[in-house]
């Protein structure tokens, strides 16, 4: 048997009005990805065969996150926010000849897992001609509250602004995730949706009361409040952030990996951490980063877009930035920046240093303070690094400029020309020295 193949439209063309900002709320980043992004992931990973997204007008960067993710993605304009069934109606092209199921998400509710898709995919295939994922919360402050007859069937929703008391009381929530049997019943249900309500707007999820009087199967799923928080404000931006976290770090727990006080590790949606690495307290990850098996990496580091090869000790106190490749049992210690740079194999950068635009050979030493002078404000420019080198301590290397396998920098150089392999270069300004000097100076200021 063949499964029903599945369309999933993702809501993305609301204001946000509640987060007071200039950014559409879809941009807003949890765990270094926009909200929208999890939510388009999680309909990828449930395969879903089709997925498409509506806007608003002039969200080309909601448009381009989505096409960023697929190329192909459609994605559809509601010209003025009129509420949730207009703006599926704007990409009624997807699915008013659709020969399949129809899975409503909203952009807002990025912690919803793909299993959960899962689930409602599942009952529509079963037959059901509306689907709605519900949850129970103590604070249901906000959400439309569902409404079930004696025998615990699904027959309506009411958004907060239209209930009773007695309805505000109802502690079981909509979710937003809503799916229905295919492409007519909802184009039917649409049609018939009004906007007499507290907001004057056509609410999606009048389409359950419609579906009831059209004696279609109407039914309920629990889903679990922790995946449905819908992000209106920056105060559940945060409380989402803090349950992905959560999320994030018990998976790469459940991996392999050591985390000392993982309520202080901060991952982002695409970290990669291997087996048998340890994070010590306080380290951020931004998006991008790869830590491969058995690496250390110690407290207060900061991660972009990096990678740390297999047994690097990294910090602490590091910062590795874009373009940043730790090979193998390689060592960057204290107050080190590395950003768009490679460290071969056993490569030894340990304390106070900046390394920019370099290539570092396998097992060269870098010295305390070394600079590399890669930008001369114009452009920026390469150093490469011969395995075996040893660069002394506080010395600018300014690019371009190469050191050769095995050569010697002395401590305090500023090397501006090209060292041959095996070489000591050093530009120090001869040591002088006046015997007794500092006893006839003192000697003097004190007689004054
Ligand atoms: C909505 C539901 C509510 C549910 C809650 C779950 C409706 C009427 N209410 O309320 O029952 O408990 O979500 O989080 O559906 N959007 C558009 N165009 C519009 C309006 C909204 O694309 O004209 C999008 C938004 O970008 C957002 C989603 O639809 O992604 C939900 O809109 P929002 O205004 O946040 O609805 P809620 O008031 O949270
Ligand atoms: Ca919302």
């Amino acid at each position: 048997m063949t499964q029903t193949p599945v369309l999933a439209i993702v809501l993305a063309a609301g204001k946000g009005t509640r987060m007071k900002s200039d950014t559409p709320k879809v941009m807003h980043a949890l765990a270094g990805a926009p909200l929208l992004v999890h939510v388009l992931s999680a309909a990828k990973a449930a395969s879903v065969e089709e997925i498409c997204v509506v806007v608003g007008p002039g969200m080309d960067e909601v448009a381009g996150v989505a096409r960023g993710l697929d190329p192909g993605l459609p994605v559809f304009v509601q010209r003025e926010q009129r509420g949730t069934a207009d703006a599926v109606k704007a990409a009624q092209d997807a699915f008013a000849g659709f020969a399949g199921s129809v899975i409503i998400l909203y952009g807002d509710t990025p912690l919803l897992r793909p299993e959960t898709i899962g689930t409602l995919r599942a009952a529509l295939a079963e037959g059901a001609d509306l689907v709605v994922i519900g949850f129970e919360t103590e604070d249901p402050t906000g959400y439309g509250r569902l409404l079930l007859d004696e025998c615990g069937t699904l027959i309506g929703i009411r958004e907060e602004k239209d209930a009773s008391a007695e309805e505000r009381a109802i502690k079981l929530c909509n979710s937003g995730i809503m799916g229905f049997g295919s492409g007519k019943t909802l184009t039917d249900l649409l049609a018939r949706i009004g906007n007499a309500n507290a907001k004057g707007e056509f609410y999606l999820t009048d389409a359950v009361a419609l579906a009831r009087a059209g004696g279609l199967d109407t039914r309920m799923l629990r889903g679990e409040a922790d995946e449905v928080l819908g992000v209106n404000s920056r105060a559940e931006l945060a409380q989402a952030e803090a349950a992905m976290q959560a999320r994030l770090r018990d998976k790469v727990m459940a991996e392999g990996a050591t985390l000392v006080a993982p309520e202080t590790v901060f991952l982002s949606h695409d970290t990669k951490i291997g087996r048998d690495v340890i994070i010590e307290p306080n380290v951020f990850f931004g998006p991008g980063v790869v830590v491969e098996d058995g690496a250390t990496i110690h407290s207060f580091c900061h991660f972009v877009d990096a990678h740390i090869g297999p047994n690097a000790e990294v910090g602490p106190y590091a910062r590795l930035r874009p373009g940043a490749e730790l090979g193998p049992n390689t060592k960057v210690g204290n107050f080190v920046e590395i950003k768009k740079s490679q460290l071969a194999e056993g490569a030894k950068v340990n304390h106070l240093t900046y390394i920019g635009d370099t290539s570092i050979g396998a097992r060269a030493n870098i010295g305390a303070g070394t600079i590399t002078c890669n930008y001369d404000g114009v452009a920026k420019h390469r150093t490469e690094i011969g395995a075996g080198a040893f660069i002394g301590s506080n010395s600018s290397l300014v690019a371009p400029v190469k050191i050769g396998e095995g050569a010697y920098v002395g401590s305090g150089s500023v090397i501006s020309k090209d060292v041959s392999p095996d070489a000591l270069a050093l530009t120090r300004a001869p040591q002088e020295e006046r015997p007794g000097w500092a006893a006839r100076f003192r000697k003097r200021q004190t007689r004054k």
